[in-house]
């Protein structure tokens, strides 16, 4: 295979395994049986959303009569802040709020100002698909959120519609943009799932878009989350084919990660329009490094994305346990974390994909 200067010894196929070869960081308090720290913690504050993004809620699944969870199925604000607090006091320094879509949730403001608050935090974001972001981004900021990631899949008006599944207007997303910089929520990040066939023929005018603007744009390999959205593997576009189709336009170079862990491998311009990162799942799993544990809408512990299971957490807060219980349990589960789904499934792609895996509406991108 031949050496890509700019991507790596494993151009576009799958890279050999990286699990605990790359953690660099100051030992934290917990580590899996890799030796990967609890760092992060996703959370998913309801599992429905305004969208039906095929590649994630398809339409026909998720259709009008769509169980989703109730208000007490899901945990209060109280029990996320409890939960994010015994986290933090385990080594987590970074949240995300993610969905489903997040801003459905109306009193999120209010968990920002108190997850703001935890000592130990040093990033606070939020995942959203921005149609309901520019009313509240200014709110959102003076609660305590330090930055937001906006999914945005075209810059095509019918094709953003049509991966919205005819839910999404791009205006209003590239409003809720405008709106986030102006109340400082930066650096903007946006998420571009990339599907052949679908939006590859679009990706330069998304670029192109964003483009001395300050936003990072993020293309992602279309992945097999779940089990509802009939992944195929050539729907996924390798990064590489990407990342050469970009530097035909405007040259690229490497640049380093901004932290250990960090999911995208970035680049910047050469001409200094700004920088352009690559989420590579499929052709680059990143579970050497991977620090991130995800808390579902309905209380469960999840320590990979592709999970068939979890641990509930809400049963023992239910059920009255003390913080030193939580923290026990947490701990434990981390510990004995054995993920790297990613990588397994690029050392023997011709297993079949698992089923019965966790959406990822439901537990948090
Ligand atoms: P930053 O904190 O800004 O670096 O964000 P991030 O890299 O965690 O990115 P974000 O939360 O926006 O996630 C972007 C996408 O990367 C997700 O929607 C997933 O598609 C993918 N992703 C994030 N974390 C994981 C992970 O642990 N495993 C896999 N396979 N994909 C992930
Ligand atoms: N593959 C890749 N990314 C996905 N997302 C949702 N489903 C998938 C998938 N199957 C992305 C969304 C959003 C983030 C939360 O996850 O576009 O940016
Ligand atoms: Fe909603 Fe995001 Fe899933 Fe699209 S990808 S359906 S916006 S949760
Ligand atoms: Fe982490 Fe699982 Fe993603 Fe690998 S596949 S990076 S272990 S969440």
């Amino acid at each position: 295979m031949s050496h890509d200067p700019v991507f790596g010894q494993n151009g576009g196929m799958p890279s050999k395994l990286t699990t605990a070869h790359n953690i660099t960081q100051a030992a934290p308090e917990v580590r899996d049986t890799f030796g990967r720290p609890l760092q992060d913690l996703r959370i998913s504050l309801l599992d429905r959303c305004n969208f039906r993004c095929p590649y994630c809620m398809p339409e026909a699944e998720f259709h009008k009569d769509y169980q989703f969870l109730t208000r007490h199925q899901r945990l209060s604000h109280d029990e996320i802040f409890r939960i994010a607090a015994i986290a933090v006091g385990l080594g987590v320094s970074k949240l995300r709020l993610t969905g489903g879509e997040p801003l459905l949730d109306k009193k999120v403001a209010g968990l920002i100002t108190q997850l703001s608050k935890l000592q130990g935090v040093d990033d606070l974001a939020l995942t959203t698909n921005g149609v309901l972001l520019a009313p509240v981004a200014q709110s959102l900021a003076d609660a305590g959120l330090h930055r937001v990631t906006i999914s945005l899949d075209s810059m095509d008006e019918d094709i953003f519609r049509h991966m919205s599944g005819n839910r999404g207007e791009l205006s209003k997303v590239l409003e809720g943009i405008e709106a986030a910089e102006k109340a400082g929520l930066t650096p903007i990040k946006i998420n571009v799932v990339v599907q052949r066939g679908v939006n590859d023929h679009t990706v330069l005018d998304v670029l192109d878009h964003f483009r001395g603007s300050g936003h990072i744009v993020r293309l992602i390999e279309y992945m097999d989350v779940g089990s509802r959205n009939g992944w195929k593997l050539e729907q996924v576009v390798p990064s590489l084919d990407l990342l050469k189709m970009i530097q035909a336009r405007w040259p690229l170079r490497a640049v380093g990660r901004n932290y250990a862990g960090e999911v995208a491998r970035r680049y910047k311009y050469l001409d200094g329009e700004g920088e352009v990162g690559f989420i590579s799942s499929v052709t680059e799993p990143f579970c050497g490094a991977c620090s991130r544990a995800r808390l579902s809408a309905d209380g469960t512990l999840y320590t990979c994305l592709f999970a068939t299971a979890g641990l509930s957490l809400k049963e023992p807060i239910r059920n009255g346990a003390s913080d030193t219980e939580l923290a026990d349990i947490l701990r434990n589960v981390w510990t004995e974390r054995k993920d790297r789904y990613s990588e397994l499934r690029a050392l023997e792609p011709a297993e079949q994909p698992l089923i019965n895996k966790v959406e990822m509406y439901r537990m948090g991108g």
